[in-house]
């Protein structure tokens, strides 16, 4: 049973909560996890404008996903960050390039989920996975998220990322704030979650 773990990420969270995300779904007994990120999209004149050159040079060893690989997943679970309430532009352009497969019903019946980032707590975490679902829905997928059985999601000693729409994390204004434990939790959980349900359905 294949999960694909598909994302962007620019300053390297989305990168980490989808090591954890593989993580969790590599704890489920015959799951495969693989981790791979949409192409970039933006100029290096822009991304050094953006500071994210250098992360970006390291982020470049995590092997780029190839359209074709979605068809080939029995769960594909998303990660992108938030841009102005919404998925990243370079994730955006990734899906608008899966029109074939669309016209095949490639991704039918296929497990589909989504974990974000953005910089502030209220700043678009929900509408992004919200409206990403939409893509999925068009694609025919199963949506899931993340159930309050991941009771770190209702904690309120510590502010945390984390809805049952999917796992999130808060970065900051300047992204000083790497994932936290708790939600790199999430990540791990909606990782298990998806795989388990996969391996039903494939059952
Ligand atoms: C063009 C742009 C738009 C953004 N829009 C939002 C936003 O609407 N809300 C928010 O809280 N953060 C916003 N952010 C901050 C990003 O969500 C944040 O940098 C990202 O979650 C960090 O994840 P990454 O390190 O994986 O790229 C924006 C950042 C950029 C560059």
């Amino acid at each position: 049973m294949k999960v694909l773990i598909v994302y962007y990420s620019m300053y390297g969270h989305i990168h980490s909560m989808a090591q954890a995300v593989a993580e969790g779904a590599n704890s489920v007994s015959g799951a495969e996890a693989t981790v791979c990120r949409v192409p970039e999209t933006l100029s290096d004149d822009i991304l050094k404008s953006m500071g994210a050159l250098e992360i970006q040079k390291k982020l470049s060893s995590v092997p780029v996903c190839e359209v074709g690989d979605l068809a080939t997943a029995d769960a594909i679970i998303f990660g992108t960050p938030t841009r102005f309430g919404n998925m990243c532009g370079q994730m955006r352009q990734f899906l608008d390039a899966t029109g074939g497969l669309w016209a095949k019903g490639a991704l039918i019946g296929k497990v589909g989920s989504v974990f974000t980032s953005s910089a502030t707590q209220h700043g678009g975490q929900e509408s992004t996975i919200l409206s990403f679902h939409y893509t999925l829905l068009h694609q025919g997928m199963i949506i899931v998220g993340l159930p309050y059985s991941f009771e770190g999601q209702m904690r309120i000693d510590e502010i945390t990322g984390g809805s049952p729409y999917g796992a999130s994390t808060i970065v900051g204004a300047e992204g000083q704030r790497m994932p936290s434990e708790n939600e790199l939790n999430a990540a791990k959980y909606q990782g298990r979650h998806v795989a388990e349900i996969t391996a039903k359905l494939c059952r």
